[in-house]
């Protein structure tokens, strides 16, 4: 290893690219038009700003999605040869992009390269009046990039969370849904992971990765024997950035009986790794989980037996460890179906949709943390068994 790169692992250790945020999650679907009002009406977004034909982009459209600190870009193609159109074809709609937001996107992209990383696209720099946005991209896992941006002016971090414009090639846009999700807020705020399946025996490598290119760090592992039904299974780490900021679980399937649900996301993803769900947090799980019934999302649904042992489970992990019981009306939990689950900081509330288009891919997860920092693995086997109903009621089982 030559001194520079021990003094950038060294930086990196402490202060991994300085990440700032998750700047924004890049969609790439088949109608980002008809898109945005889906995710639009059934999850509150806000439709904030487009780049199309009318702003001048010639060969996509973009629609900017916000709710919270959650920006969601949804890009469509406009022509045949627009490299998204290819991915639609593979993949169907899902996550093209985990956009972080740092100082300086251009040392970031090759401070990411000389870590080893593979490049996606040079450093640009867009600008105008306001100010500039510079992006650069690194692959990861499968069809997933990260692009790195850095924002001035006008564009910065700070005014874009107040409203600002997104990009110069934006333009603010409004939709009576807006007004309507203003006044019936879902209540989601940032987002609390972002989680990856890779082929088997390939988690490990993406694991270390994640160390090397972006130096963050294992948070929590699982493996075969957390997360095992008597058919199917799953191996999961947790990679964290240096702040904690970013959070981003490596799922690969583990062999079992039938069919684990990482292999039915590859097998309908083009045997490509991809991003397997995004985690949105809020501060009050009942009522956002509430909100997105009233407004027709599919949520998972686990069996009713769930309730009748998952209070003493949870509420004796709280008392020894010297925690409050869960404070939110245990009926109600149950009436909208939302899991609990417990450890030695406290506890969660958590829910997860079905896939949010055809093929069985991408969902979300919505959560809410009380101390808990971990990831509902007392929650996996009920809902690997309500999944695993799922994945029979689509014949991949
Ligand atoms: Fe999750």
């Amino acid at each position: 290893m030559t001194s520079t790169s021990t003094q950038t692992s060294t930086s990196l250790a402490t202060d991994p690219l300085a990440l700032i945020d998750v700047d924004h999650v890049r969609f790439y679907v088949g109608n980002a038009k008809q898109a945005a009002y889906f995710y639009a009406h059934t999850f509150g977004f806000q439709i904030a700003q487009v780049a199309d034909l009318t702003t001048g982009s010639r060969d996509e459209a973009d629609y900017l999605l916000t709710q919270g600190n959650i920006r969601l870009l949804l890009t469509t193609p406009l022509t045949k040869d627009h490299p998204a159109a290819e991915e639609i074809k593979r993949y169907g709609d899902g996550v093209k992009d985990i956009a972080l937001t740092v100082f300086d996107a251009e040392k970031a992209y090759k401070a990411a390269i000389a870590n080893g990383a593979e490049s996606a696209q040079e450093p640009r720099t867009l600008s105008d009046e306001s100010g500039t946005v510079t992006v650069a991209s690194i692959k990861t896992y499968g069809r997933v990039v990260h692009t790195f941006v850095s924002r001035t002016g006008d564009y910065d971090l700070p005014s874009l969370k107040k409203g600002g414009k997104f990009m110069p090639t934006f333009a603010h846009v409004d939709s009576p849904v807006n007004a309507y999700n203003k006044a019936n807020p879902c209540g989601l705020k940032f987002f609390d992971h972002c989680v990856g399946n890779v082929e088997l025996g390939k988690m490990n490598y993406w694991v270390e990765w994640y160390e090397n290119v972006l130096g963050f760090k294992m948070f929590k592992h699982f493996d075969d024997a957390d997360i095992s039904t008597e058919y199917s299974a799953l191996m999961s780490k947790v990679m964290a950035s240096g702040n904690h900021l970013v959070k981003m679980p490596i799922n690969e399937p583990a062999p079992g009986k039938k069919k684990s649900q990482i292999q039915e996301y590859l097998e309908w993803h083009d045997m490509t790794p991809g991003c397997q769900h995004l985690a949105l947090r809020t501060d009050d799980e009942l009522h956002s989980v509430a909100e997105l019934r009233r407004r027709g999302v599919d949520f998972l649904k686990l069996p009713d037996t769930y309730y009748d042992i998952v209070w003493d489970r949870v509420n004796k992990t709280l008392q020894d460890h010297g925690h409050e019981a869960v404070k939110e009306d245990h009926d109600r939990i149950r009436e909208l179906g939302i899991l609990v689950d417990a450890d030695d900081e406290g506890y969660l509330l958590q829910l997860f949709t079905k896939p949010l288009q055809d093929r069985p891919t991408l969902f979300f997860e919505i959560i809410s943390r009380h101390g808990s920092q971990s990831f509902g693995k007392g929650n996996f086997k009920a809902l690997f068994e309500a999944l695993e109903l799922e994945q029979e009621r689509r014949g991949n089982l």
